[in-house]
């Protein structure tokens, strides 16, 4: 069992830690998932998700594992809420403290929000996603889809390409990949993949050819335009040319290469639309499946904390 209260980040996740969180998600893809098969071990606990930005997969995702779980979910719809009214986010926190959930999961359009608002709470804590700093539950899922393709977590060469400025996805995977010692390469243009990032350990290339070259692991990532502040790429015509990825570019991989994409998908922009269906070297759909075990794995991890106590 994981001993911390929360998942802020991958950052502060022993290698061991995201081992347990992989064996404990394995187990819940082997059992049938339908109907009222699993085992209801956080039957009469409350979970709480709010989404302050937009989602489908995750907050989906989170629904049903919570309730796979047996738990009972409450998903606040920001809009309908009394932050449109005014409240302000430590007052909702403290809204929702007082209720005394016994986990709460949180995204927010702002980096290191999910962390001030954890200090607030007393139950655990999941980010869901906090503007362009993590998404922990995205990069172990994604890590999960490459076991089950790969069956290593360690030695491969992992290629992220694309909006890497404003990718919390990216920081997630550079953490959870770097840590499980895999060679990590980032590539896209030098307005969306800057030089810092060079601190994490990674290597960056401009020329996707070239970041390609013997991949495992092929991210591709969205542009991310509601971060963006300005003309990042001169067209999304041209930055399909230079860095979408499509069967030429995909040669330069190993020919037994995957393809990962956290969604949603811009398909034409970034990704070529028939190489994303493509089940023999896509995995994004796996990718979404993956999403409804790890995030059971996670809840029960940090709600266990309390129960063996
Ligand atoms: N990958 C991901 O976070 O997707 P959503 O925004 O749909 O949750």
């Amino acid at each position: 069992m994981i001993a911390k209260k929360n998942l802020l980040g991958i950052e502060f996740l022993e290698p061991s830690d995201i081992y347990e969180i992989l064996d404990k998600a394995k187990g819940f893809t082997q059992q049938d998932l339908s109907g009222k098969s699993v085992a209801q071990t956080l039957d009469g606990y409350n979970i709480i998700n709010i989404f302050f930005e937009n989602s489908t997969r995750t907050q989906t995702s989170f629904e049903i594992a919570g309730k796979r779980l047996g738990a009972l979910v409450t998903s606040i719809n920001v809009k309908d809420s009394s932050i449109k009214k005014g409240e302000t986010l430590f007052d909702t926190a403290l809204t929702l403290n007082a209720m005394k959930p016994d986990l709460i999961v949180i995204r927010h359009p702002y980096s290191g929000a999910v962390q001030l608002l954890s200090e607030k709470i007393d139950c655990s804590v999941i980010n869901a996603g906090d503007g362009k700093h993590e998404h922990p539950t995205q990069a172990l899922l994604d890590a999960m889809t490459v076991l089950r393709r790969k069956n290593q977590l360690s030695g491969l060469t992992v290629t992220i390409c694309g909006d890497i400025a404003h990718s919390r996805v990216a920081r997630s995977n550079i953490f959870l990949f770097g840590k499980l010692g895999n060679s990590i390469r980032l590539v896209g243009p030098a307005t969306l993949v800057p030089d810092c990032f060079k601190e994490f350990g990674v290597e960056v290339f401009n020329n996707m050819r070239e970041g390609l070259k013997g991949a495992d692991v092929v991210m591709m990532l969205r542009l991310q335009k509601e971060r963006m502040d300005g003309g990042y790429v001169p067209s999304e015509r041209e930055y399909f040319h230079f860095y979408g990825l499509d069967e030429e570019k995909l040669s330069q991989a190993k020919s037994d290469a995957i393809i990962l994409h956290p969604g949603p998908m811009n398909r034409g922009v970034e990704i070529d639309s028939e190489l994303a269906d493509d089940l023999s070297r896509s995995a994004i759909q796996e990718q979404v499946e993956m999403g409804v075990s790890i995030r059971m794995a996670v809840i029960e991890s940090l709600i266990a904390r309390v129960i063996d106590k």
